[in-house]
């Protein structure tokens, strides 16, 4: 561990493994971003990048002044022209201002994007809680049709079903501004003994976003709100019909879903239909994935109105969740690791080198042209699959003698088929 430096707390370096702590091992990285761009592929959806950081404002028009994620955790700053600024607490607020600047709706019909991004909250850092945190996230911009929320709850099961042992999607309603305001006043009815007690920023806080409290930690604020009607009893009609058609399009599709009132989300700009994704084999009760429909973040932005729907998911925590059910994902092995056994052995050496690289094999020699036992020991150390040999008889006769290194088992093939030997 170096002395001086270290991470800054709360982040992580993704490492070429074996770690020791495993979560942190780059090919799973690389493993579970291969993945999600090809479902996103499937589904017809496109990446978008967006900047690291943004105007401070765009994250508190959008995610909510009173949002934890702004309120407490945004990496704020001002640059050298006095700008406000913030690091991203999250992906969908800059998606959406870009798709707004550059008018990505008058390529006309529906707009499906996806991202991998970078996320920075200043919470307390723990298993499963960073401070720079990774997301993979979609965005389906355009539609109100209830088959659009069950096309982002398929994608984010599929993507996981494929991953880890038992993904359990849990959904809800939390209905439209009015259902909200209607319950937010039950809410404040019901802390109504307790309220008063607290410190005045927070009592303007909740008063601000009463139903925030439902997912309040507090067991004094969760046994006060035990009694409470589950919101979706104050979501319209039609509402309703919204969400139960998005049901049916999920048991349609095969996903397995339980709906769950507790479901409300910790950013201010949903409606209707909300949902996360757990492991229920993972010990921790985090999310591994969090999305779902927000109308009027658009128009928010000063945009028309916008039906949106989307989720992110967090890489940490899925890896974590499928170390736990020891899923593997194994690394991409070194192909070959060439071996000169002599002077003259070096050029004839970086050339084969050079071929199999050109075949797409990965491939290694040893640079320092280390005596023959060193060059072994960091085949080893490379964990190829094959050494190649390349030594005065082999010259002689045109071949290459080939050992695999995890049974020692060794075979002479022509220098002419080798690479079709490493292919098969
Ligand atoms: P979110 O629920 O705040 O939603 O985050 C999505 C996922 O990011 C979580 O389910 C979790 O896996 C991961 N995550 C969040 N905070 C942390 C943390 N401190 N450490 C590790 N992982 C974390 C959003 O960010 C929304 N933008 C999702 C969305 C997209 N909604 C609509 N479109």
């Amino acid at each position: 561990m170096s002395e001086k430096y270290q991470a800054p707390r709360g982040t992580n370096d993704i490492l070429p493994g074996p770690l020791k702590e495993p979560v942190f091992e780059v090919h799973k990285w690389q493993h579970l971003e291969v993945a999600f761009d090809k479902v996103c592929r499937t589904f017809g959806y496109r990446e978008i990048r967006t900047p690291m950081f943004e105007d401070v404002d765009l994250f508190i028009r959008s995610s909510g002044e009173t949002s934890d994620v702004v309120s407490k955790e945004m990496y704020e700053f001002q640059d050298k022209g006095g700008r406000d600024l913030a690091l991203k607490p999250e992906g969908t607020a800059p998606v959406m201002r870009a798709y707004l600047e550059h008018g990505l709706a008058n390529r006309g019909g529906l707009t499906r994007l996806w991202y991998k991004t970078h996320s920075f909250r200043y919470g307390r850092p723990g298993k499963g809680r960073y401070r720079q945190l990774h997301q993979l996230g979609v965005e389906l911009v355009g539609s109100s049709a209830p088959g659009a929320d069950a096309e982002v709850i398929e994608l984010a099961y599929r993507f996981l079903a494929d991953l880890i042992l038992t993904p359990v999607v849990r959904i809800n309603s939390v209905g439209d501004f009015e259902a909200r305001r209607r319950y937010g006043e039950l809410v404040l009815e019901a802390l109504a003994s307790w309220l008063p007690a607290q410190p005045v920023e927070f009592q303007a806080m909740v008063q601000k976003n009463p139903v925030r409290q439902l997912d309040s930690k507090s067991p004094e604020v969760q046994g006060l709100l035990a009694g409470l009607p589950p919101i979706s009893e104050c979501v319209s009609d039609a509402g309703k019909e919204h969400f139960c058609a998005v049901q049916d399009r999920l048991t349609e599709a095969g996903v397995a879903f339980a709906v769950d009132p507790s479901i409300v989300r910790g950013l201010d700009y949903y409606n209707d239909t909300v949902f996360e994704i757990f492991d229920l084999a993972f010990s921790d009760s985090l999310a591994l994935c969090g999305g779902g429909r927000y109308d009027s973040l658009v128009s928010q932005l000063g945009g028309p109105p916008t039906a949106c729907v989307g989720f992110g998911i967090g890489i940490e925590r899925t890896i974590l969740s499928m170390d736990e059910g020891k899923i593997e994902m194994c690394e991409p092995q070194l192909d070959a690791f060439i071996v000169a056994a002599g002077d003259d052995a070096w050029r004839p050496a970086r050339q084969l080198c050079a071929d199999i690289r050109a075949a797409g094999l990965s491939c290694l020699y040893d640079v320092d042209q280390r005596k023959l036992k060193n060059q072994f020991k960091e085949a080893d150390r490379s964990r190829a699959k094959y050494a190649l040999v390349i030594g005065d008889e082999e010259l002689a006769n045109g071949k290459v003698t080939v050992k695999v290194l995890e049974t020692g088992e060794q075979t002479s093939v022509d220098r002419s088929g080798i690479i079709s030997f490493l292919q098969s």
